[in-house]
């Protein structure tokens, strides 16, 4: 456990997610315009004071052993795998020099550390078996209207936690989306069909007060019915 978490940048603008292009070196498909030629840099983000703990393993099994007042949760919202994406920050991180593959030398390992939150059929189990695992007062979810999971079912699974609201925010998708698809070639391929999505926040608690505050706190759900028209999209 470290004292102090670093932050991985690479544009020229920082943000956490500066890096998402760096795995695509050189590569296939997703070329971004400029960041992933940037050097990369570590800086120590803003945290909250105090001692924090962090636990490096499988959500479903570490949160057996947890508890706490709140618990938020960001599972991953369809088949794209974060080990597939940041290996570069996974092997700055690990510094283990591993075997790697293919044009953008991803690691070796991403091919076998599979996630079942990463698997259509395997990720409602993985969410129902880690939403009873949670021993908290409140607990909150995200997700969007594109992943495996449609507003409601989510709601469903939540369903024996509590009192359940949802807060839904319009909201730019991811990177791609926005600067378009590149080919090896560098060239622009493919149609975007839009750049906005909605995030969802599920909040589930225990208590009637909170609950009872967060009623009508979903200007999306009163203002504009296509916030839930819950597609499930393709990734
Ligand atoms: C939507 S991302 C959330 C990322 C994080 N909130 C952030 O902003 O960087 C989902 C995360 O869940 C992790 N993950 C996937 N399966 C997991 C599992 N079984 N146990 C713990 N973490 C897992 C992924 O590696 C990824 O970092």
């Amino acid at each position: 456990m470290a004292d102090r978490p670093l932050t991985m940048f690479c544009g020229p603008k920082p943000g956490p997610r500066g890096g998402y292009y760096i795995p695509q070196l050189k590569t296939v498909g997703f070329v971004a315009p400029t960041p992933q030629y940037n050097d990369l840099r570590l800086e120590y983000p803003p945290v909250l004071p105090g001692r924090g703990k962090a636990i490096l393993g499988d959500a479903v099994e570490a949160s057996r052993a947890l508890s706490a007042d709140l618990f938020y949760l960001d599972p991953p919202y369809n088949q794209h795998s974060y080990l597939g994406n940041y290996h570069v920050w996974e092997t700055l991180v690990r510094w283990d020099n591993p075997e790697t593959y293919g044009i953008a030398q991803k690691r070796i390992d991403v091919r076998d550390r599979k996630s079942p939150f990463n698997s259509k059929r395997e990720a409602k189990q993985a969410m129902l078996s880690l939403f009873s695992n949670i021993k908290a007062r409140h607990l909150v979810v995200s997700f969007n209207n594109e992943g495996f999971f449609a507003a409601k079912e989510i709601e469903e699974m939540l369903k024996g936690w509590g009192y359940v609201s949802r807060l839904t925010r319009q909201h730019q998708r991811y990177v791609g989306a926005r600067i378009g698809i590149y080919n090896p070639q560098g060239e622009k391929v493919g149609q975007i069909s839009h750049t906005e999505n909605h995030e969802f926040l599920f909040v589930a608690t225990h208590s009637r007060n909170v609950y009872e505050l967060l009623k009508g706190q979903d200007s999306k759900q009163e203002s504009d019915p296509k916030a839930h028209s819950d597609s499930v999209a393709k990734g």
